[in-house]
């Protein structure tokens, strides 16, 4: 590659920002976030050092399920803006060197999407066959309810069309039949009229539910799998360097066949891992994370887990046994207000109580794990929650910038706003805010910014390198070495509350220096005897091993 061109694999090396264009800024003062806030607020992103963002679904919809309910494909919901405001946003984006992907949502439509609505009036309408349809609720009976909470099956009856129609998830969201090829042929104009207007990829929602067979559980079919490497083959012709990344909350090989040959999707998210580093926490104990380490690796060269701890949905908790999701529960949500499905729907600072030593040592794994660590909006600032919003709102409270009304988000009167700001006395938007945590040497945000840096300091190891677990007697110890060729870096990890003790044995170093990466900190040689360590509760450290012959520093 010449110097200069881009680099197609730039996703490897990129952190991820998820964010919510409704929440972030809110430039017309109607209370809800729009495009041309969010570039007002591009310069934060810039400093906070991220290099991608994913926005959460911003085209027309009735808003039944924040967007991922479509009405129409190719437009902007004017809350947000218009599409040039978006273009201007794109622009500014790519002006600074951020790249931007957004939802793709494939799976279903939104009721009132004019697709829908002819195909339900109008039997002999050739949209009829654009969706999944049946005289009985009883075909594919082998397939899960996902939307638990408020579905009992995945059928509807629609008394206009006089059938019931296939949805996997709310009922006002019906599912697209991929066995018609008219389909297929408009998701790929979808795509490619997104790409063209200059999108760097998609987030793709709810991929393994496309197609539907009888006698199968109807997820992660083949047929899906061929469709999915079509779009990839699309998106390699027509717009190279794009990505693709895939949400497939499924057990760890059904995950990883999203890959495919280097064929299918870039990146992953790696689901099966999120919930095991929260069991992890509160068991006190190493095993879950290095567990499903172990079974999601090796993946493809060029592609990447999406690795994250919390996002806009709830903490799912599909992917586990009913043991360890009682455990989940009983840890992380006592109050029934907290768990919605199979999850718990709550922010990352919350779930641990706020606990600063808890949340620095999260973010050591997000940014240290082999993946692309991905981040969710607010979360930078520890900000909270209100579990007494329904669905998942609770998590998708405005974005708090300052002590000002509505934590600066809206000059909008306050009952306008799409959601209440947070003022639980422990998470009062007054003290947590971008305004305040600037301030303060010490906030969280400046620590993450902080974070942010180094990892892109340490970039070529925790990017590309090979992960080693190692093995010591204290399990309550997590620890492992990145490697990249001679370059070595080791991660230790205090999972418990209490201060613990580590002996690690490191023969290979004999002779070689840690140095503290977050201060530079040169720690005593390691000799022949295993290295011994005292750490914190929740205290974690990164060493770049210096071998004997490297000069110091
Ligand atoms: C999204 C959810 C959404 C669901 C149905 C998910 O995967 O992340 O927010 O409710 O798809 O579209």
């Amino acid at each position: 590659m010449s110097a200069g061109a881009p680099d197609p694999l730039w996703y490897r090396k990129a952190i991820f920002y998820e964010v919510s264009v409704k929440s972030f800024f809110d430039s017309n003062a109607d209370g809800i976030g729009d495009f041309p806030g969010l570039t007002q607020k591009l310069e934060y992103l810039v400093d906070l050092g991220v290099n991608c963002l994913w926005l959460l679904p911003f085209y027309r919809s009735p808003l039944k399920d924040d967007g991922y309910d479509i009405a129409d494909y190719y437009n902007i919901n004017p809350d947000y803006g218009t599409l040039e405001d978006f273009q201007t946003f794109l622009h500014e984006a790519h002006r600074r060197g951020l790249k931007v992907i957004a939802d793709l949502v494939m799976n279903h439509v939104s009721d009132q999407c004019p697709w829908f609505q002819e195909a339900r009036v109008n039997p002999k309408s050739p949209k009829r066959d654009w969706f999944v349809w049946s005289d009985t609720d009883r075909k594919y009976s082998g397939t899960r309810v996902i939307f638990l909470d408020t579905e009992r099956s995945n059928w509807t009856w629609d008394p206009v069309a006089g059938q019931y129609f296939w949805h996997r998830f709310y009922g006002h969201q019906p599912d697209l039949n991929y066995d018609n090829p008219a389909v297929r042929e408009e998701m790929k104009n979808v795509v490619r009229f997104w790409l063209k207007v200059g999108l760097d990829g998609f987030r793709c929602d709810a991929v393994p539910y496309l197609f539907e067979r009888e006698g199968t559980s109807c997820e992660n079919l083949p047929e899906t799998h061929a469709f999915l490497k079509e779009i990839r083959a699309l998106v390699d012709r027509e717009f190279p360097g794009c990505v693709l990344l895939a949400e497939a909350n499924q057990w760890p090989s059904d995950v990883k066949a999203y890959f495919g040959q280097e064929d299918e999707f870039q990146m992953a998210f790696n689901f099966p891992l999120m919930p095991r580093i929260f069991m992890a926490l509160r068991k006190e104990d190493r095993t879950a994370v290095v567990d499903i380490i172990q079974q999601t690796l090796p993946i493809p060269k060029s592609c990447a887990w999406g690795i994250f701890l919390r996002n806009h949905d709830e903490l799912t908790l599909e992917m586990v046994t009913d043991e360890e999701r009682d455990f989940m529960y009983h840890e992380y949500a006592r109050h029934p207000k907290m768990r919605l499905n199979l999850g718990i729907r709550r922010r990352l600072a919350p779930l641990v109580d706020d606990d600063r030593a808890t949340l620095e040592m999260l973010h050591g794994l997000l940014f240290s794990l082999p993946g692309v660590p991905i981040l969710y909006y607010g979360d930078e600032l520890g900000m909270g929650d209100n579990i007494y919003l329904g669905d998942r709102n609770g998590v998708r409270t405005p974005m708090q910038w300052s002590p000002d009304r509505n934590a600066g988000f809206s000059r909008a009167d306050t009952e306008l706003l799409y959601n209440p700001v947070i003022v639980n006395p422990n998470f009062h938007y007054e003290a947590r805010n971008v305004e305040a945590e600037m301030r303060l040497p010490t906030s969280l945000l400046r620590w993450v910014r902080y974070l942010i840096q180094v990892r892109h300091e340490l970039d070529p190891i925790l990017g590309e390198g090979e992960i080693r677990f190692l093995d010591l007697p204290n399990r309550k110890v997590l620890a492992y070495l990145r490697s990249r060729g001679s370059e070595h870096l080791l991660c230790v990890y205090n999972l418990s509350k209490s201060p613990t003790a580590a002996e690690i044995s490191l023969p290979e170093f004999n002779g070689w220096t840690p140095v503290e990466a977050l201060s530079g900190t040169p720690f005593p040689k390691i000799g022949e005897l295993p290295y011994f360590f005292t750490l914190g509760p929740h205290a974690f450290f990164w060493f770049r091993l210096q071998g004997p012959h490297e000069p110091a520093g």
